[in-house]
């Protein structure tokens, strides 16, 4: 997925060009071994989506990136990088950006601090970006981890509300997306009217992509996605696709009884197929398809001088709906 190409901005490329060498000094110590668990997924690559969002915000590529716009879209890439080595050991992953998770080739107790130390990193930039986007970037962290806790909580119960999923994704994923999108437009001196547009832009976009990663985890392969597939239902994570196929009256009852615990390799393999092959995926687009309008009437509210990136962003969030099996 080019994330740029979607958005029609191309100025976008050479802004992320300038961000890859601050991604890494915001993290370099000297210490060699902590360098090399820190830079690690960094150098993997990852789509850079939520500096994407950022800096588009920011400049909607009609202006050079400032200095400013540059560590906005730092912190919040350390925040998820962060999150990323913390969720990898929450669901013992192996694999994360086509390359050894961090948990797998350095050991959890490692992974952890690392991310501790990616969050501290992003704290300190956000501080020097002011109170504003210092508050704005530590209560989403807090909301980052409740969703996080909320699935946790939720974890094997196949009686899980798609209230509760919703809400879920709202805090670990859309959270940060809007938080992405309000730096943007603080850094970039936005009126306070687009600022809202934005960030109600991003918490939409949010929840699009997370729909879509939660489809891909049932529909996709562990080749095209760069990380395991199948993991959620594996490590019982009922995200909506399952949650559908349990209340379908055909899909439900073969579904149910292979819920509730952890699944072996034939059981998960069998679970899945249940989930794909019902109508779940199908309704699953249905629910990203509404997101994605939401998010481009969100964008739409933004007047003025940002016509190429509310353009850009409604087709961005309309691909990512698009390029689904199904859609
Ligand atoms: C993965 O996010 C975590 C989710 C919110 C599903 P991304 O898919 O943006 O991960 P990278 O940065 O491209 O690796
Ligand atoms: C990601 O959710 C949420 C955060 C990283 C906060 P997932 O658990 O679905 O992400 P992947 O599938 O491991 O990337
Ligand atoms: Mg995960
Ligand atoms: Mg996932």
């Amino acid at each position: 997925m080019n994330v740029v190409e979607l958005l029609g901005l191309p100025a976008l490329e050479e802004q992320l060009k300038r961000l890859e060498p601050l991604l890494v000094e915001s993290v370099v110590t000297g210490d060699g071994f902590l360098d090399e668990v820190t830079t690690h997924l960094l150098a993997a690559g990852g789509k850079r989506l939520r500096p994407v969002l950022a800096l588009a915000t920011a400049t909607a590529g009609a202006r050079p990136a400032t200095r400013e716009d540059l560590l906005g879209a730092v912190a919040v890439e350390l925040v998820h990088l962060a999150s990323l080595y913390h969720d990898d050991v929450m669901d013992e992953a192996t694999m994360r950006r086509n390359v050894e998770s961090v948990n797998s080739r350095f050991g959890n107790l490692v992974a952890i601090v690392a991310g501790d130390f990616l969050l501290a990193r992003s704290a300190e930039i956000a501080a020097g970006l002011g109170t504003e986007i210092a508050g704005l970037l530590a209560s989403t962290l807090g909301e980052l981890c409740q969703g996080q806790v909320a699935e946790v909580r939720a974890a094997f119960q196949i009686g899980r509300s798609q209230d509760d999923y919703s809400n879920a994704i709202a805090g670990k994923t859309a959270s940060l997306m809007a938080t992405s999108c309000r730096i943007g437009a603080l850094t970039g001196g936005l009126p306070r009217s687009e600022i809202e547009a934005f960030t109600s832009f991003g918490r939409y976009f949010g929840m699009i992509f997370q729909v879509r990663d939660d489809i891909l985890d049932v529909v996709g392969t562990e080749a095209e996605l760069g990380k395991p597939a199948g993991q959620d239902l594996a490590e019982g994570i009922y995200t909506l696709p399952v949650l559908l196929a349990l209340a379908d009256p055909v899909a439900g009852p073969e579904l149910r009884p292979l819920l509730g615990l952890p699944l072996g390799q034939p059981e998960r393999d069998k679970a899945r197929s249940i989930v794909a092959e019902s109508g779940a995926i199908e309704e699953s687009v249905v629910v990203a398809r509404r997101y994605a309008e939401l998010a481009a009437a969100a964008a739409a509210a933004a007047s003025g001088p940002s016509a190429a990136l509310v353009t850009g962003f409604a087709d961005l969030a309309h691909s990512l709906v698009d390029s689904l099996p199904s859609a």
